[in-house]
């Protein structure tokens, strides 16, 4: 697939550090843009009338998510807080549905006054909750465990037998589950199913969506169930490092397609046939930039080792110490130097760790305190989970606009609000 993913000119990385400062968060409205319209039209064409839900656990800033709205995703969100942020940014209720392995009664009942389009349920408690709940009770998606084994990191596996999501198939919980919403009079329309995330080979989320439409059509047959929406979840790859090749787009949507129609073939279901991609929509939209501070040369067994330090790391981008992430970095220099030769440094962070941001990476011999780091491919997974660890405020967001002039849609945190939910004890004081 060709490589699209959203870069700075120097010109740009230059300007934009210098009005907002750094670590800093950047996110090409076009690049988002041109993402879901291509998304959409791969999938419509593979399933006239399928629909894209944009997970929003990706990258949930306002703007981002008023933008996958106006482009016509449904949104998916996980949490509340995520419910929230969706309404925040103009999203109807109606058009998000709520995932979560642990919902509280609370979250339910939120979601479901605010009017909720559907709740994707996960366990036989909550189907118990919303039982409880007052008409007009929500439209239910039951989640589904169709065991595959995704070839990803382990720890964003989901689909397996052994997992936390979903009701599994095998041992009959799933069709238990769908009887007893049946009984209980629920407005069940459909199944889900997501297998993991950041799937180079799709092969496990294309035997999701067919189990899941085994699933579908023998509760057809045995119960005369007929599903109207199934959803096959996220998870397809991006292009991280130039090594990394994810399926395009089209050729994905027509893979899940063919293998859902063949499941459902004869079985008389014609569902609407639904995806819910995070990481794919946004993650090669957004760039991060750092600034580089120390530069320091230590020995090593069989030579050295030379420490770029930049001004961010673990709290804005805590991916390559949680899952070994890999990311391109491109350095950007100060002064319109010249880049000379390319030479092999690992850049660390500033924070009380030993983590390694990024190790071993091919960088210009001469790069030197002052310069950027413009890191590719940080769109997703990278401000939702930034955190304040070091007591370090967490950065902004610009969003370039299609017109090429760039909008802060995210301020950094002030120093206020850093400590504005603490007290010190008055005999403390
Ligand atoms: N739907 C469900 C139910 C999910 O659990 C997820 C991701 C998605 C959709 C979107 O998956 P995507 O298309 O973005 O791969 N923090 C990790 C990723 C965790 C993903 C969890 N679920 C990371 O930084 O790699």
């Amino acid at each position: 697939m060709a490589d699209d993913r959203f870069v700075l000119t120097d010109g740009q990385a230059h300007d934009l550090a210098y009005r907002y400062g750094t670590p800093l968060y950047i996110v090409s409205e076009s690049g988002l843009r041109s993402r879901i319209k291509r998304w959409k039209s791969a999938f419509d064409s593979a399933w006239p009338g399928a629909e894209i839900t944009f997970a929003s656990k990706a990258n949930s800033t306002l703007a981002v998510l008023a933008i996958a709205h106006q482009e016509g995703c449904l949104i998916d969100v996980a949490s509340e807080g995520e419910l929230r942020a969706a309404l925040a940014a103009g999203v109807p209720a109606s058009r998000c549905h709520l995932h979560g392995n642990n919902k509280s009664s609370a979250e339910i009942r939120f979601a479901v006054e605010s009017g909720i389009g559907q709740i994707v349920v996960d366990n036989f408690e909550e189907i118990e909750v919303i039982a409880g709940l007052p008409e007009p009770r929500p439209e239910i998606i039951i989640r589904l465990a169709p065991g595959v084994e995704p070839k990803t990191n382990a720890k964003i596996s989901t689909g397996q037998a052994d997992t936390k999501f979903g009701f599994n198939i095998n041992d009959l919980s799933a069709e238990r589950a769908l009887l007893r919403c049946l009984r209980l009079g629920l407005n069940v329309v459909g199944f889900h199913c997501h297998v993991g995330s950041q799937l180079l080979d799709p092969g496990a989320q294309i035997s999701g969506g067919e189990i899941i439409a085994e699933f579908a059509a023998r509760m057809k047959s045995s119960h005369g169930f007929e599903a109207k929406i199934l959803n096959v979840g996220g998870g397809l790859g991006v292009r991280y490092t130039d090594n990394d090749e994810p399926m395009p787009v089209e050729d994905y949507c027509q893979a899940i397609a063919t293998a859902v129609r063949q499941a459902l073939e004869g079985s008389g279901l014609t569902p609407r046939l639904v995806q819910e991609p995070g990481r794919s929509i946004i993650a090669e939209a957004g760039v991060t930039l750092y600034r580089i501070g120390v530069v320091k040369t230590v020995p090593i067994k069989g030579g050295t080792r030379t420490y770029i330090s930049v001004d961010g790391g673990l709290a804005d981008n805590p991916r390559p110490a949680l899952y070994g992430s890999r990311y391109e970095v491109r350095l950007i220099t100060a002064n319109n130097r010249p880049p000379g030769p390319d030479a092999t440094f690992t850049v660390s962070g500033r924070h009380c760790e030993t983590d390694r941001l990024f190790p071993d990476v091919q960088l210009p011999k001469n790069a030197q305190r002052g310069d950027l780091l413009q890191v590719l491919c940080t769109g997703a997974y990278n401000s939702v989970m930034a955190s304040n660890y070091n007591r370090y405020a967490r950065p902004a967001t610009i969003l370039v606009r299609t017109d090429g002039t760039s909008e802060m849609v995210q301020r950094p945190e002030t120093w206020d609000e850093m400590f504005a939910r603490e007290t010190v004890p008055a005999d403390l004081a």
